[in-house]
C-alpha cells in the first residue's frame, strides 16, 4: 500500500492542527502556541502544547508528540494509512495511490464487504434456528432458558443455534447462492484436506456473535451443550480479514454507552460473564474472550474510558491473568483496579445465587486498586512463606515502574509502603533503580531480586553507577556539552543568536551515546521549538526524578574532571563570558567528534583482528584510513581553538 508523497504533503498542509486537536481537548491560546491538559494521560495542569506554525504538538508530561497524522494515529488508535484516509476525508482531499496498490486495496475492500455479507447471512441463520426450528427451540433456546437468560438479553446479544448437522449452514448458503470460497474464508465451513469435502464448523452448539465497535458481526463463539469430554467447550471463528482477535472485545458494542456513562469498564473472561453482568444491570462489561488480554484491546477500551476493572475468577489461572492484565493496563497508561468474586463464583453463578443487586453491591464494595490487590495476595502468600514478601514487593515495584506519570508513581509508592510496611525512601530508591535500568537498557531485566532488600543507600547510587560504568571521555564530554546547554543555552551571542541554537547546529551529525543526556538534549530542543524560554531552573526542577538528579549533579560548580580535557583551570572556566562559552562548546564538540572517531577506529581494528576475508580487510583498512584523515583534521582545528582561549 502506498499513498503518494504529494498526497501526504497535501494532508499535512491542510490539517488545521488547532482545530483537529481542539475536537479532543480544550485548547487555550498562549502566545504563539496553544495548550491544554494532555488527551493521552491524566493531568491537572496543562503540559500539552500545540505549535500551529510548525504543525506539531508535544506533551511535556507523558512525552507524546508529533504532527497531525501521528495525533490521529494515537488518539483514534489507527494505523498510518488509516489515519491518512481519516484526514483526507476530513479535509476533502483525494488520495493519490499507486495503481496496483489501489487495485489491491479495492480487492481487499470488496472481499471484506463480501465476507461481511456471508457473516450477516450466518448470523441470521443461527438466530432463526434458535427461535424458528424445533431443534433450536428444544435444544438451544431451552439451554439459554435453563441458564436463566431473559429474552431481551438473548435478543440484544444476537444469540443463536447451529443445527446438529454436517451441512446445515452450507445447504442454506447454497440455496441463497453464497460463494463456498467465501464461507471458507469467513471460517464458517471447513475443508477436509484428504477428501476435499467441506462441512460446517459450528454444529449442535449455541452461538455467540462477536461484533466490532460498529455492531457488525465479525466472528462467532459457539458453546457445546451437554458435557462431552472429547469436545472443546467453545469453538471460535478463526481470524479473517474481518476478525483480528487481538483487537476485538466481546460485548463492547452493547456496553459502550454504559462504559461512557460509568466512565469505567469491567473486563471479564468469557461470553457468559459479559451476558450475566448485562442481565444483572452491570452493562459496562466486556470480555477478551478466547485470548489473553492484548494491548490492542486495552487501547480499544481506552477510546471510551481510562478506568478498567479486572473481574477474573479467583482461581490460580484467574489471578495470574489478573496480574498480567494489571501490568499491561498500567503500561498502556490507563487506570486499573481488580475485584475477585468469592468461593470460585463467576458473575453468572453469583448473580444466580444472591441476586443481581447483591452482585452489583459486591463489586462496588470489593473493588481494589492494583496495589491493595497485590498486597492482599502477598499477605496470603506471606502467611505461608515469609520469603514471599520480598518477591511480592519486587513484583509491585515492577508494576509501579511501568507507570509513566511521576505523580501517580509517587502516590502508588506511598500506598505500597503503607501496605507492605516498608519505608517509603527504600521503596523509592529501589523503584528509581528499576526505572533507571529500564531507561538504560530497553530490554527487560531478568534478575534483580535483592534490589529492594538492600535498599539502604542514598538515591545517588544510580548516578554513581552511571559514573562508574561510563567513566569514559565520551561520557564526560557529552555531559559537559549538556551542562553548558542547560546553564548557558538561553543566553545569546552576536545578533541575538541563542547559544542553544548554536549547540543544536553543532550537534547535528552527532548521536549522543548516553541515553539520559540524549533525552535532556531532545527535550531542550523540543521546548525551544515551542517557544519556551529555557531557564536552567526548569531542569533543576525536572519532573523526572532521575533526570533532575543528573542535572543537579552535573551542574554543581565542581566539575574539575572536565578540565583535564579542556586544559583550563576551574577559575578561568567559571568566568567564561558568552563568547568563551561558545568557544568552549566548540572545542568540546570537536573533542567529542574526535573521541567518537577514535572509538570507531578502535572497533574497526578489532574487526580486522577477528576477520579473515581479504576483500573485507581491504575495505576496513580503507575505512580506517578515511577516519584517521578526518581525525587529524579535527585535531588540527582543535589545537587552534584551544590556542585562542
Ligand atoms: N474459551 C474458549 N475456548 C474454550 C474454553 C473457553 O474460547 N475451549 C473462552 C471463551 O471465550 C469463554 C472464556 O474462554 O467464554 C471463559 O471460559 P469459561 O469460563 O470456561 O466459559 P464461560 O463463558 O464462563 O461459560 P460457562 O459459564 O458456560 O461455563
Ligand atoms: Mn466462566
Amino acid at each position: 500500500m502506498s499513498i503518494s508523497r504529494a498526497s501526504i504533503e497535501q494532508i499535512t498542509l491542510a490539517a488545521d492542527l488547532v482545530g483537529l486537536i481542539g475536537e479532543y481537548t480544550n485548547l487555550k491560546k498562549k502566545g504563539a502556541n496553544w495548550e491544554s491538559c494532555c488527551p493521552f494521560h491524566e493531568e491537572k495542569s496543562p503540559s500539552f502544547k500545540v505549535n500551529p506554525a510548525k504543525g506539531i504538538y508535544k506533551c511535556f508530561g507523558c512525552g507524546k508528540g508529533g504532527d497531525a497524522i501521528s495525533f490521529v494515529m494515537d488518539i483514534e488508535s489507527m494505523g498510518y494509512v488509516e489515519a491518512l484516509r481519516f484526514l483526507a476525508k476530513k479535509y476533502n482531499i483525494t488520495l493519490e495511490e499507486s495503481a496496483t496498490d489501489l487495485k489491491e486495496e479495492q480487492n481487499k475492500q470488496s472481499e471484506k464487504e463480501a465476507l461481511q455479507i456471508v457473516m450477516n447471512f450466518a448470523q441470521e441463520f443461527f438466530k432463526n434456528n434458535l427461535t424458528e426450528t424445533e431443534e433450536g427451540k428444544s435444544i438451544g433456546l431451552s439451554y439459554f432458558k435453563e441458564r436463566g437468560l431473559r429474552s431481551d438479553i438473548i435478543e440484544s446479544f444476537g444469540l443463536g443455534y447451529a443445527l446438529n448437522e454436517w451441512d446445515g449452514l452450507m445447504k442454506e448458503a447454497e440455496k441463497r447462492k453464497h460463494n463456498p470460497d467465501l464461507l471458507e474464508k469467513a471460517g464458517l465451513i471447513l475443508k477436509n484436506e484428504e477428501t476435499h469435502k467441506t462441512y460446517d464448523r459450528f454444529r449442535g452448539r449455541v452461538t455467540f456473535p462477536i461484533l466490532n465497535v460498529s455492531g457488525k458481526v465479525i466472528a462467532f463463539g459457539a458453546r457445546m451443550l451437554g458435557n462431552d469430554k472429547n469436545q472443546p467447550k467453545y469453538i471460535n471463528s478463526p481470524e479473517s480479514l474481518l476478525y483480528d482477535k487481538s483487537s476485538a472485545l466481546y460485548g463492547l458494542y452493547q456496553a459502550r454507552q454504559a462504559i461512557r456513562v460509568a466512565d469505567m469498564c469491567y473486563l471479564t473472561e468469557g461470553y457468559m460473564d459479559v451476558i450475566a453482568m448485562h442481565q444483572a444491570g452491570v452493562g459496562n462489561t466486556v470480555a477478551s474472550s478466547g485470548t489473553s488480554l492484548t494491548e490492542g484491546q486495552i487501547k480499544l477500551v481506552g477510546r471510551f474510558t481510562q478506568n478498567l476493572t479486572l473481574l477474573y475468577d479467583g482461581d490460580k489461572a484467574g489471578i495470574k491473568a489478573s496480574l498480567r492484565g494489571i501490568d499491561l493496563i498500567v503500561a498502556a497508561g490507563l487506570n486499573v483496579r481488580a475485584v475477585v468474586l468469592p468461593d470460585g463464583h463467576d458473575p453468572d453463578s453469583y448473580a444466580k445465587a444472591f441476586g443481581a443487586s447483591a452482585l452489583d453491591e459486591f463489586l462496588k464494595s470489593h473493588t481494589q486498586d492494583f496495589i491493595s490487590f497485590k498486597a492482599g495476595l502477598a499477605a496470603e502468600e506471606a502467611a505461608a512463606d515469609p520469603f514471599k514478601k520480598a518477591e511480592s514487593i519486587d513484583s509491585i515495584l515492577e508494576t509501579i515502574s511501568l507507570v509513566s506519570d511521576v505523580i501517580k508513581r509517587s502516590v502508588f509508592i506511598t500506598e505500597a509502603s503503607r501496605l507492605f510496611k516498608m519505608s517509603e525512601e527504600a521503596m523509592t530508591e529501589s523503584l528509581n533503580t528499576r526505572i533507571y535500568e529500564k531507561l538504560r537498557k530497553p530490554k527487560p531485566r531478568t534478575e534483580q531480586f535483592n534490589s529492594n532488600v538492600q535498599a539502604t543507600e542514598i538515591p545517588e547510587t544510580t548516578l554513581t553507577r552511571e559514573f562508574e560504568e561510563q567513566k569514559t571521555i565520551i561520557y564526560e564530554l557529552e555531559k559537559e556539552i549538556v551542562r553548558i546547554l542547560i546553564l548557558h543555552g538561553h543566553k545569546t551571542i552576536e545578533d541575538d543568536y541563542l547559544i542553544a541554537n548554536y549547540v543544536f547546529e553543532q550537534l547535528a551529525e552527532i548521536q549522543f551515546k548516553t541515553d539520559s543526556l540524549k533525552k535532556l538534549v531532545e527535550e531542550y530542543s523540543e521546548r525551544l521549538d515551542f517557544g519556551e524560554e529555557m531557564k536552567p531552573e526548569h531542569f533543576f526542577h525536572h519532573s523526572d526524578e532521575l533526570l533532575k538528579r543528573l542535572v543537579i549533579d552535573m551542574c554543581s560548580p565542581f566539575q574539575e574532571k572536565i578540565m583535564k580535557y579542556t586544559e583550563r583551570s576551574f577559575e578561568e572556566y567559571a568566568d567564561l563570558d558568552e563568547q568563551n562559552v561558545s568557544k568552549s562548546l566548540y572545542s568540546n564538540i570537536l573533542q567529542l567528534k574526535k573521541q567518537n572517531l577514535l572509538k570507531d577506529i578502535e572497533a574497526l581494528k578489532l574487526k580486522l583482528d577477528s576477520e579473515e576475508n581479504i576483500d573485507d580487510e581491504l575495505l576496513v583498512l580503507a575505512e580506517i584510513h578515511e577516519k584517521k584523515k578526518i581525525e587529524i583534521e579535527l585535531s588540527k582545528e582543535l589545537g587552534s581553538v584551544l590556542n585562542q582561549f
